[in-house]
């Protein structure tokens, strides 16, 4: 059973009855609910309707929507409208709106122009979600809430002068003292020191753009705070009243937001915004990039670190566009496997943005399912076929994504790499690399927030990489070695350890931290010059090009070099140390790791290809596992995605139940262009 009380995966749709006649709503959802789909999202841009004038509320609108809902058998999630608030509240407390760095305060014409911080846009919030949460909520069609609508999307910077004020509130709650402050931050460097917390403010413009690093990270720390107590706010309020089993999720997830704390905090689960054919828009497009709409499985898996089981509150089922981008439609076959896509990946539900296509407004060329006079069409019947697929993919909803490999992250390396590009390229290098690599060799993967894990997260995973952990603090390393000294096999990148919690470098023999737990001493590292761009390191007969940094290292006792740098001054020091540590080991490896390289690790480390028994797929196909219980009884569920418009040949080596068909089938098969498949392991 998933949250949307399904015991399979159901179909949704985002629904503007706003933007529409009246008359043609019940028509509308009698055609949805003929074509599979059994919830709507609506309300989520639609303050004024609800609340005209301050103070004076009139529900009628949604109470005449809500009853066509209920007369035709219609779900709903319905949503807080306050990702934009209306122009008579922006004009009468302009303190609400957000601001760019310089101060220019941002106008009504666009929307997410607030600010969290505002008291007055808070009270004015906790006013319209109360409203409409004790108006609403009992009603029976109403299956689940949505706060807001992504958070952070357009901006996720925050420079008003309620910002100001609670950015100084934030920094007092954290460190007490102007002077424990000032140590935090290094504001002896260069004169910075505070003498008064009014002196304190969020970044500012400066000659060159660049503010003090650690205030920068408190400011990305303090942004998040403000998003996570404003999502509290609203769901505080929602929870008085909401219908029990009705859900109370948030859609997307954008920067400057820690999306695990919120939603541990607020939510029931987290929905995402999946528009994989941004990968194919024309301003948007990479020649040279091999995953395309492929690299949505990596925010796919970002999403599950957050909620193994979650929702897409919006996925692609028309062009995207703007003013600004044109873009193709998804070809046929498309919307099916950004669909198949999802739910290989974790969705339980899949709403579609969205269901006739606007005709009017900034977003008239951000297609939906329907053009816009909603005549019957192709995407419309692919949609069709979906609920039909659906149907037929019962115990889905509710099992679990299979991996064995992990890549831990943390927000604060995040925010931390945003100014530093001395971790940001190393970390964004192999954050590519790696998914990369698991994509071509068929090995799933989960991403782990060490900042949102327990001692036991880990143990699930046969390898754990941790990339470029360059802040970590003691909590986390003893985290890892637990994993280690328990038998999991944990490989480091380059430059981890090397800062503490404020961003400051530390003075222990690098890796700092991890220095005994890796085996490994750093007396000498470089970035790798432009001139040079590649180091070979030499791993048994295996060659690896290490690019843009490289850590030198020396074996502690007990460890061992495995490969060594082959050319430059540094010839001979070592490029990766193993090291034996309990039960399990630890290998660190001095560069980042592109796609080759990873490549090398998964499949030294024996976790490449874990389903080689049942299946043998070309790159172009993704693989992935759900598993899940019926009855007592375990049922997994194998997807096989093809990203490419040709035709490609799987080599199934055991019988395997196709359940679209429900035939049986074994041997070569040929997926056409687009096409994907689900398979149920028997026996
Ligand atoms: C999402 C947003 C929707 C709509 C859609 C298409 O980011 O939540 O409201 O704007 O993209 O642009």
């Amino acid at each position: 059973m998933n949250l949307i009380g399904n015991d399979r995966v159901s179909l949704g749709v985002c629904y503007y009855p706003e933007h529409w006649q009246e008359a043609d709503w019940e028509n509308d959802l009698q055609r949805m609910l003929a074509s599979g789909i059994e919830t709507v999202r609506i309300a989520e841009f639609a303050w004024n309707l609800i609340e005209p004038r301050e103070g004076s509320f009139d529900y009628a609108f949604f109470d005449r929507f809500l009853d066509v809902a209920e007369k035709t058998g219609m779900q709903v999630v319905f949503c807080t409208p306050t990702a934009t608030p209306p122009a008579w509240l922006t004009k009468k407390y302009p303190e609400v709106l957000n601001a760019t760095m310089e101060g220019v305060v941002y106008q009504h014409g666009f929307r997410r122009h607030y600010n969290y911080n505002s008291p007055k846009y808070q009270e004015l919030c906790r006013r319209i979600v109360g409203r409409i949460a004790a108006h609403y909520a009992s009603r029976p069609c109403i299956v689940g809430w949505q706060i807001d609508n992504e958070f952070n999307c357009e901006t996720a910077e925050f420079y008003s002068e309620s910002d100001s004020s609670a950015f100084r509130n934030f920094l007092k709650r954290k460190y007490r003292t102007l002077d424990a402050l000032n140590a935090a931050w290094g504001t002896v460097f260069w004169n910075q020191t505070y003498t008064a917390w009014e002196e304190v403010d969020v970044p500012r413009a400066t000659p060159t753009g660049r503010v003090n690093p650690h205030r920068r990270l408190d400011f990305f720390r303090f942004i998040s705070d403000s998003v996570c107590r404003f999502a509290k706010m609203q769901s505080d309020i929602l929870r008085r009243y909401v219908k029990k089993g009705d859900f109370i999720t948030t859609n997307g997830i954008f920067g400057n937001l820690d999306s695990h704390r919120m939603t541990e905090e607020s939510l029931d689960l987290m929905m995402y915004d999946s528009y994989p054919n941004f990968s194919y828009c024309p301003a948007l497009y990479h020649e040279e990039d091999p995953t395309k709409d492929r690299n949505w499985s990596r925010h796919l898996s970002e999403v599950r670190s957050i909620s193994p089981h979650f929702g897409v509150m919006e996925q692609q089922s028309g062009a995207n566009g703007s003013m600004e981008m044109m873009a193709p439609v998804p070809k046929p076959g498309q919307i099916t496997l950004w669909t198949m896509q999802s739910i290989a990946h974790g969705a339980d539900f899949v709403s579609f943005f969205r269901w006739r296509t606007a005709t009017m407004g900034t977003e008239m060329y951000w297609h939906g399912i329907l053009d816009y006079s909603g005549r019957e069409n192709r995407r419309l019947a692919e949609v069709r076929d979906i609920s039909q697929k659906l149907k037929k993919m019962e115990g889905i909803a509710g099992s679990s994504y299979e991996a064995q490999v992990a890549v831990v992250r943390d927000y604060d390396n995040i925010w931390n790499g945003q100014a530093d590009v001395w971790q940001r390229d190393l970390e964004q290098a192999s954050i590519w690399g790696l998914f990369q690599a698991c994509q071509h060799t068929h090995t799933p993967f989960d991403y782990v927030y060490i900042d949102h894990c327990s001692k036991k997260t880990l143990d699930q995973y046969k390898v754990v990489f941790c990339p470029h952990l360059a802040i970590l603090t003691q909590e986390q390393a003893d985290i890892l070695r637990h994993y280690a000294e328990q038998g999991g096999t944990l490989v480091f990148g380059c430059r981890t350890a090397y800062k503490d919690i404020n961003g400051c470098c530390v003075t222990e023999p690098l890796p700092g931290l991890v220095g005994s737990l890796a085996g490994v001493d750093i007396p000498e590292y470089t970035a790798v010059a432009p001139d040079i761009g590649s180091v070979t390191a030499l791993w048994g007969d295996t060659s690896l090009r290490t690019i843009l940094f490289n850590d030198q290292l020396a074996a502690a006792d007990g460890a061992e070099v495995l490969a060594e740098y082959q050319e430059g001054y540094y010839q001979g020091a070592g490029a990766l140390v193993h090291h034996r540590i309990g039960e399990g080991e630890t290998y660190y490896f001095g560069s980042v790791f592109t796609a080759e390289t990873a490549r090398v690790f998964l499949e030294k480390l024996g976790v490449a290809e874990p389903y080689s028994g049942i299946i043998s797929a070309p790159q172009d196909i993704e693989t992935a596992m759900r598993r899940g219980e019926k009855d007592g009884e375990s049922r997994r569920f194998l997807f096989v995605l093809n990203y490419s418009g040709e035709e490609q040949m799987v080599m199934l080596h055991r019988k395997l139940r196709n359940v679209y068909t429900g035939s049986v089938e074994n041997g070569e098969q040929t997926l056409a262009g687009y096409e994907t498949r689900v398979y149920e392991i028997m026996g």
